[in-house]
């Protein structure tokens, strides 16, 4: 073998992944939107986000009980707040955060259970959590959405059962 050879088959080991990996990613794309149905949130997720503040469940943000041990945090993010703040529930509590933004992307972060979304505006965003140690959580915004983006934080504060 002379040495063109050598670096012909040299360039060729490395084009060759360097088509068959982005062909993979697609394959894995296609696979994964068509086959396997995951997309983003659909329509009946959205809200107009220049209307948050008037459109339900975000006209009144707050904790709701809606049912045994069952609660529903309906929430709305602005720079640099989260509505409510301070969350309330006791031990043991499932809760559904149903949020939303009202301006640019903001994140919620509660490290300690396991609730880790990001807050579009106008879209819905729904995740459930368990919270069944007695304590204060720390919830966070965790995607950077501005000059005061470090103190948007709040608390989820799970009360012992009586
Ligand atoms: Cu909101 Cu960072």
């Amino acid at each position: 073998m002379n040495r063109n050879t050598t670096v012909y088959l040299y360039e060729l080991a490395w084009i060759l992944p360097s088509i068959a990996i982005p062909v993979g990613m697609l394959a894995a794309l296609t696979v994964t939107a068509f086959g396997a149905g995951i997309h983003l949130p659909s329509m009946a997720g959205r809200v107009d986000p220049r209307r948050v503040t008037a459109t339900a469940p975000f006209d009144a943000p707050g904790v709701v009980q809606v049912g045994p041990g069952i609660y529903e945090v309906r929430m709305t993010s602005q720079i640099w707040t989260f509505t409510p703040n301070e969350i309330r529930v006791p031990a043991g509590a499932t809760v559904t955060f149903v949020a939303t933004s009202q301006d640019v992307v903001h994140g919620l972060f509660i490290p300690q259970a396991h609730v880790n979304a990001m807050l579009l505006p106008g879209q819905v965003t729904r995740v459930t959590a368990r919270f069944d140690t007695p304590g204060e959580f720390p919830m966070m915004c965790h995607e950077y959405c501005g000059i005061a983006h470090h103190t948007m934080a709040g608390r989820v504060i799970v009360e012992p059962r009586r």
